[in-house]
């Protein structure tokens, strides 16, 4: 019995060690978790107890082996007949198996007979029985913990929390690092060479094949000219570039470009405007003249 104890307490230690854990922020890599060496600390010493274990249970057995041994050649010596104990096991598996052998199935037939259909009044099972009993003990626990005393948060305040959670970290996660968060809502417009260089490799590299390398407009339109189907803020070029045009040849480029490089992206676009190329496709949408930015991004944020 202590044997089975033992085992059942290091079981329920282990599960409880997985659920104690706090919801932390997921890290990049495994190796950035904090509770990283934690966790293998655990799991060597979980390692290192199973091996116990298994040692003590197997000098277990050689113990009652060698007593086993003892009391059958002391018995023989005095000449008492020998008889084995059945082995805590053995009796564990009769009491939870204890069911009315077939011979003996004829005390507990039930004296009515309908038509030859008699009945057998054999019990259920104990272990059944324990199954049953103990569902009932655990509906209990269930019903306090979790309706109750609200110690334990339901399928649906969990999933809330989890929500809290994952939008707190999505908002320290564009404070940490505002250039893998930039979005519509934020994007800026730049001036520095640098990034309007890399703007224009990214823009020869990925976008010339429609929309031409001086932006007349091909199979994309003209990006020099002051009409825009989508309108030509800093905030509207970057949308499209983004997610792209459903249903045309405009692409979303989210996953293929970086942020960043969306951003210089749609800030050379507007270094453009008014280049006047040889031979340009004709203006498409509608005439957009620029505003200030900042009631200009209030509107974006409002449509989103
Ligand atoms: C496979 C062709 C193709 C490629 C490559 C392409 N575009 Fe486009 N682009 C289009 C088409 C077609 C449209 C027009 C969509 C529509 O009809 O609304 C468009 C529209 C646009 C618009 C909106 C124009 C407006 O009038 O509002 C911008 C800005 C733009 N593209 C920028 C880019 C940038 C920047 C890249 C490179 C990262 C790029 N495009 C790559 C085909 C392309």
């Amino acid at each position: 019995m202590k044997k089975i104890l033992s085992i059942l307490t290091l079981l329920i230690s282990v599960v409880t060690i997985g659920y104690a854990q706090p919801i932390e922020p997921v890290p990049a890599s495994l190796w950035d978790d904090p509770m990283i060496t934690f966790y293998v600390v655990v799991g060597f010493i979980f390692v290192v107890v199973i091996l116990v274990l298994f040692v003590a249970v197997y000098m277990l057995q050689v113990l009652n082996f060698m007593v086993k041994q003892a009391t059958r050649e002391r018995s023989e010596k005095l000449g008492i007949p020998y008889k084995e104990e059945p082995s805590l096991w053995a009796k564990l598996w009769s009491e939870s198996n204890d069911f009315v052998p077939v011979e003996k199935e004829g005390d507990i037939m039930l004296d009515h007979n309908y038509d030859g259909i008699r009945e057998l009044d054999n019990h259920l099972p104990p272990w059944w029985k324990w199954l049953f009993y103990g569902t009932i003990v655990f509906s209990v626990v269930y019903l306090i913990f979790y309706h109750l005393s609200d110690t334990l948060p339901l399928p649906l305040q969990e999933y809330q929390q989890e929500l809290t959670l994952a939008e707190e970290q999505a908002r320290k996660l564009k404070a940490s690092n505002p250039v893998a968060a930039i979005d519509e809502t934020n994007v800026q417009l730049l001036t520095d060479a640098t990034a309007l260089a890399d703007g224009k490799s990214t823009f020869l590299n990925n976008c010339a094949s429609c929309h031409r390398k001086d932006g007349g407009g091909d199979i994309g339109p003209n990006l020099t000219d002051e009409y825009w189907k989508h309108g030509g803020s800093i905030q509207d070029i970057f949308k499209v570039v983004r997610h792209g045009v459903q249903g045309t040849n405009m692409i979303a480029w989210e996953g293929f470009i970086s942020p960043e490089k969306m951003q210089n992206v749609s800030n050379y676009v507007l270094t453009l405007q008014g280049t006047n190329p040889e031979n340009p496709k004709k203006p498409e949408g509608e005439l957009y003249k620029p505003k200030d930015t900042p009631a200009d991004s209030t509107k974006v944020q409002a449509s989103l």
